[in-house]
């Protein structure tokens, strides 16, 4: 490869990074509007949060001046845009932080749905897996106008 091909390589690796990015965006085949838990999930996950993380993060998920709050606009402000495989992995190696990784896989995936719920995520037949290749096509969105 001569100088002027190798810049040109080059420069083509630089457009076309943000255009693949902006199109895995679009690619997104699964809405978390469309349930991707179940409320049984959740139900179970609400008794796995309170005993592993409400100690920090308060039984009302709100946090307190050293751990941030896990609900609304807080959450929001993180998790917007981001897929589920991101908040997944986030609470399966950094959480409960005293003890990181400690729960089961399904703990996690009830845990996650809890989180989900308690953010106004509707439940549906479904359950959520652990599943990266299928969390990663699930980006946490706000509720779309269309469907209010
Ligand atoms: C010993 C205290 C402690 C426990 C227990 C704990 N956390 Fe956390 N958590 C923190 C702190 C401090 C942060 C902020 C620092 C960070 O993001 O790593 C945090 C951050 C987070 C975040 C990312 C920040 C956000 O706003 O979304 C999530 C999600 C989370 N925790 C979930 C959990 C879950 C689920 C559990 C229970 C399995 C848990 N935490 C248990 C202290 C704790």
């Amino acid at each position: 490869m001569n100088k002027k091909t190798l810049k040109f390589v080059g420069y083509c690796l630089a457009v076309s990074a943000p255009l693949s990015l902006n199109h895995s965006l679009a690619q997104t085949d699964s809405s978390i509007w469309d349930g991707v838990f179940t409320e049984a999930q959740a139900t179970r996950g609400e008794t796995a949060y309170s005993a592993n993380c409400a100690s920090c993060h308060s039984t009302d998920l709100r946090g307190n001046s050293n751990t941030p709050s896990l609900l609304g606009m807080s959450f929001m402000f993180i998790w917007e845009n981001q897929s589920l495989a991101e908040l997944y992995t986030k609470m399966r190696n950094e959480m409960p932080s005293d003890n990181p990784g400690s729960l089961s896989t399904q703990t996690y995936e009830d845990l996650l749905a809890f989180l989900l719920r308690s953010n106004q995520f509707p439940a549906g037949e479904q359950a959520l897996k652990a599943d990266t290749a299928k969390l990663t096509k699930i980006s946490i969105t706000p509720k779309p106008v269309f469907s209010q």
